[in-house]
C-alpha cells in the first residue's frame, strides 16, 4: 500500500466492531465490578451511567470527528486541523496524551490479562471444580503472592499482543471478534440466570440499582468518571485513529450508540452475574481487583460440567482482553513507528518491552512490593489512579473542547446530520454539559 493512500475500514460493519473490539474488555468484565463493588454500589452505576450518557457520548463522537477529518494519526489529525482552522498547534498535546496514556494503561492491562489466562488454564485443569469458597480465595490468594506466576503470565499475555501488532493480523481479530462478542453476552445471560436461581439476585439488584445518598462522595463520583472514560476507551487517541479510517458515509452518532450500548450492557450484565453469587456466599463486595477471579470460579465449581463454562468463560475475558490490549499498544507503535527511524517489527519490539518492564513494577504491587510510592499508592494503584482519573478525563476533555470550541460550528453539525432542535442539544452538551461535568468531578474531587 502506498504511503500516500490512508487506508480505510472496508464497511461501516468492521468499522463498528473494531470500536467495540477496543471498548469490551477487562473494564467491563472486570473493572467494573470490582469499582462497583469497592465503591458502595449504585451511586458508583448511576454516576457511571450519567458520565456515559452526557460525557462519553459527545467525547467519542468528538474524537472519531478529529480523526476522520485529520485521516492521519492522533498528534498529526490534531495539528493538522487545528492549522486549517487557525488554532494553535498546542492542541496536538491532546494527542500526545493520549499516546503516553496508552502506554501506561497496556502495562497494568497485562498483568490483569496474564490473571485471565492463568485461570483459562486453572478452569482447564478443574482447579475450581467442586471447591469451596474459602478454598478458591485462597488459591487467589497464592496467586497473587507468587511474583513469578504472575510474571510468567504478564509475559505470555504481552508477547500474544506483541505478535499480534508486530504481524498485523487485526484484521483477523476483527472478524473474530463478531463471533466471540455475542458469545461472550450469551455466557454473561447464563450467569445472571444462574445467580437469579443460585444467588442472591434480589439483593445484587438493591446493591446495584438502589442508590444510598450518603455514597455519593467526591472519590465515588471520580471514579464513575473515570471508569466511563476507561470503558470507552476515550482519552487515548485510540477513537482517534480509528475515525481516521472512516469514510464520510457512516454517521458518527448511530455508530457511537451502537458501541456505547453494546459496551454498558456487558459490564451491567457482569455486574448482574458477579454480585449475586458475592452475596450468596457471603463474599466481600469491595474485595478488590481479585473481585471476578473469586467470584466466579466459586460460580463455575459449584455447577454441573461448571469447569467448561468457566474456560468458556476465561478464554472470552482473555480475548476481548486482547483486542483491548492491541488498540493500546497500536498507537504507541504508530508513534514511534512515525516519529524515530524505527520500522514496523522492531518498533512494536521496543514499545512492548518497555510496557513489558513497566508491568512488571505493577505485578509486584500485589505481593513483595506492596508499599505506597506516592499519594498513599502502589504502582498498581498508581497507574490506574493516575491514568484513568486524570489523564483520560483531561485528554478527553481536550478533544470535545477542540471539536465544540475551535472547530467551524456548522461544518461540525452538518458533518454529524444535525439540524435544529438536535442541533442545539449538541451544542449544549458538547459545549457546556460534556466539558463542565468533567472540571466539576475534578473540582468536587479534590
Ligand atoms: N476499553 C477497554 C476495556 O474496557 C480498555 C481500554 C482502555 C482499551 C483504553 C483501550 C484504551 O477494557
Amino acid at each position: 500500500m502506498a504511503k500516500s493512500f490512508h487506508a480505510q475500514w472496508s464497511s461501516r460493519m468492521t468499522f463498528i466492531l473494531a470500536a467495540t473490539g477496543s471498548a469490551v474488555g477487562l473494564g467491563n468484565i472486570w473493572r467494573f465490578p470490582y469499582l462497583t463493588g469497592d465503591s458502595g454500589g449504585a451511586a458508583f452505576v448511576l454516576v457511571y451511567l450519567i458520565c456515559i450518557a452526557l460525557i462519553g457520548v459527545p467525547i467519542l463522537v468528538s474524537e472519531w470527528l478529529i480523526g476522520r477529518r485529520g485521516q492521519s494519526n492522533p498528534v498529526n489529525s490534531l495539528s493538522k486541523l487545528a492549522r486549517e482552522s487557525g488554532r494553535s498547534q498546542g492542541w496536538m498535546v491532546v494527542g500526545i496524551s493520549g499516546v503516553l496514556g496508552a502506554f501506561l494503561i497496556l502495562s497494568f492491562y497485562s498483568v490483569i490479562g496474564g490473571w485471565s489466562l492463568s485461570y483459562t488454564l486453572s478452569s482447564l485443569t478443574g482447579e475450581f471444580s467442586g471447591q469451596d469458597a474459602a478454598t478458591i480465595e485462597g488459591l487467589f490468594g497464592d496467586f497473587l503472592g507468587s511474583p513469578g506466576l504472575l510474571l510468567l503470565w504478564h509475559s505470555i499475555f504481552m508477547a500474544l499482543v506483541l505478535g499480534i501488532v508486530a504481524f498485523g493480523v487485526n484484521r483477523g481479530l476483527e472478524r473474530a471478534v463478531r463471533v466471540l462478542m455475542p458469545a461472550l453476552v450469551v455466557l454473561l445471560v447464563i450467569l445472571v440466570i444462574y445467580g437469579i436461581f443460585g444467588g442472591h439476585f434480589g439483593e445484587a439488584l438493591a446493591f446495584m440499582f438502589a442508590p444510598d445518598m450518603s455514597a455519593f462522595t467526591g472519590d465515588v463520583i471520580l471514579a464513575a468518571m473515570g471508569q466511563a472514560f476507561f470503558t470507552l476507551s476515550l482519552g487515548m487517541g485510540i477513537m482517534i485513529a480509528y475515525g481516521s479510517y472512516l469514510g464520510q458515509d457512516v454517521k458518527l452518532l448511530g455508530a457511537a450508540r451502537t458501541v456505547i450500548i453494546f459496551d454498558t450492557a456487558i459490564a451491567i450484565l457482569a455486574g448482574l452475574a458477579i454480585f449475586p453469587i458475592v452475596f450468596a456466599n457471603g463474599l466481600d463486595p469491595s474485595e478488590g481487583p481479585g473481585l471476578i477471579f473469586v467470584t466466579l470460579p466459586i460460580a463455575f465449581g459449584g455447577m454441573a460440567a461448571g469447569w467448561i463454562l468457566g474456560l468458556i468463560f476465561f478464554l472470552l475475558l482473555t480475548f476481548a482482553a486482547l483486542t483491548s490490549a492491541i488498540s493500546l499498544l497500536e498507537p504507541v507503535v504508530e508513534m514511534l513507528e512515525e516519529r524515530t527511524p524505527l520500522s514496523r517489527v522492531p518498533a512494536t519490539v521496543v514499545a512492548a518491552f518497555a510496557i513489558w518492564g513497566l508491568g512488571i513494577a505493577a505485578l509486584l504491587s500485589f505481593n513483595v512490593w506492596d508499599v505506597p510510592v506516592l499519594f498513599g499508592l502502589n504502582i498498581f494503584n498508581l497507574l490506574d489512579t493516575v491514568t484513568a482519573k486524570i489523564l483520560l478525563p483531561l485528554t478527553g476533555l481536550g478533544a470535545v473542547l477542540f471539536v465544540a470550541w475551535q472547530l467551524d460550528r456548522k461544518s461540525v453539525e452538518s458533518e454529524l446530520g444535525l439540524s435544529g432542535t438536535t442541533a442545539t442539544v449538541w451544542n449544549i452538551v458538547a459545549r457546556f454539559i460534556a466539558p463542565i461535568g468533567v472540571i466539576l468531578v475534578f473540582i468536587f474531587s479534590f
